[in-house]
């Protein structure tokens, strides 16, 4: 059994250090992201396999310094060859220009509507590798120990061309800003999910374009084995609460549903006619 979760539940780990959450001798998952302080905590997540190093939304550029510690903790920095970015956010891909300067060869593993703006934090496009993420769903990387990391299309959650990315052999979903949380308190793994369960409200209704689109993410979702959810805000939420996160997305009203809720033009016409 290669899952840590139950074992960093009590608290066995050091947040100056990455924090393995899988590792089954060829399969390594660990939290690297940042310690800052604020109610929009980063989670970065590298992922190894053989020679391959997936790092999953690298942070921001004051995030820089300490997820790269923390990489180097595991890897030598310049053998990350993947980034995956799950949208072009500045704390989620605003330090890729550093990673290119560790390595230029390294792939960057996005949307097309992502690939446009992420060049804009100041790299060529032309000069790097690039895997286009298909709203098909069939996009992967296959790894040497045999699993893929395949790339799920999770449209207006909340970029437009936003996606996820499920890995088959550790049995995580690496859900970008959906399942995020703004907490006053953060911890690593969700000990109270009533409590989580209004931090991530408070972050879904106003990021997240509407249910409808929650329902189809979660309908698209649900038949995978999912043994935790690790999102890029928050905490991570451990098996036994998978299910009531995905029943409470699917439920939840967001965006557009609450602010067009009652249309003010319907209010002002019935009171002129
Ligand atoms: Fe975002
Ligand atoms: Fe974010």
């Amino acid at each position: 059994m290669g899952l840590k979760i139950e074992e960093l539940k009590m608290g066995n780990f050091n947040l100056n250090e990455p924090v393995v959450l899988y590792d089954d001798g060829e399969h390594r998952v660990a939290w690297v992201g940042s310690s800052e302080n604020s109610l929009f905590r980063c989670n970065a997540y590298l992922v190894s396999s053989g020679n391959v190093n997936v790092l999953i939304d690298p942070g921001g550029i004051q995030h820089f310094d300490q997820v790269k510690e923390r990489v180097s903790q595991l890897i030598n920095p310049e053998k990350v060859n993947y980034i995956v970015s799950h949208h072009q956010d500045p704390d989620v891909a605003g330090s890729i220009p550093m990673w290119l300067e560790i390595n230029p060869n390294l792939t960057i593993v996005t949307t097309p509507r992502t690939k446009v703006l992420l060049p804009y934090y100041g790299f060529d496009a032309q000069k790097v590798k690039w895997i286009d993420v298909s709203q098909l769903d069939d996009t992967m990387i296959e790894l040497p120990d045999g699993g893929v990391l395949l790339f799920l299309s999770s449209p207006f959650l909340h970029f437009p061309d936003a996606f996820v990315t499920y890995d088959s052999r550790a049995k995580l979903l690496f859900s970008g800003d959906i399942f995020a949380a703004i907490q006053q308190k953060w911890e690593l793994i969700v000990s109270n999910w009533e409590r989580h369960k209004t931090e991530m409200m408070y972050f879904h209704v106003y990021y997240m374009a509407s249910n409808k689109a929650l329902r189809f993410f979660v309908n698209k979702v649900r038949p995978f084995p999912i043994d935790a959810i690790v999102p890029q805000h928050g905490s991570i939420i451990p098996g036994e609460y998978v299910d009531r996160a995905l029943d409470f997305l699917e439920n939840l009203k967001c965006g557009v549903d609450l602010l067009y809720e009652e249309s003010p033009v319907q209010s002002i016409l019935n009171d002129i006619i």
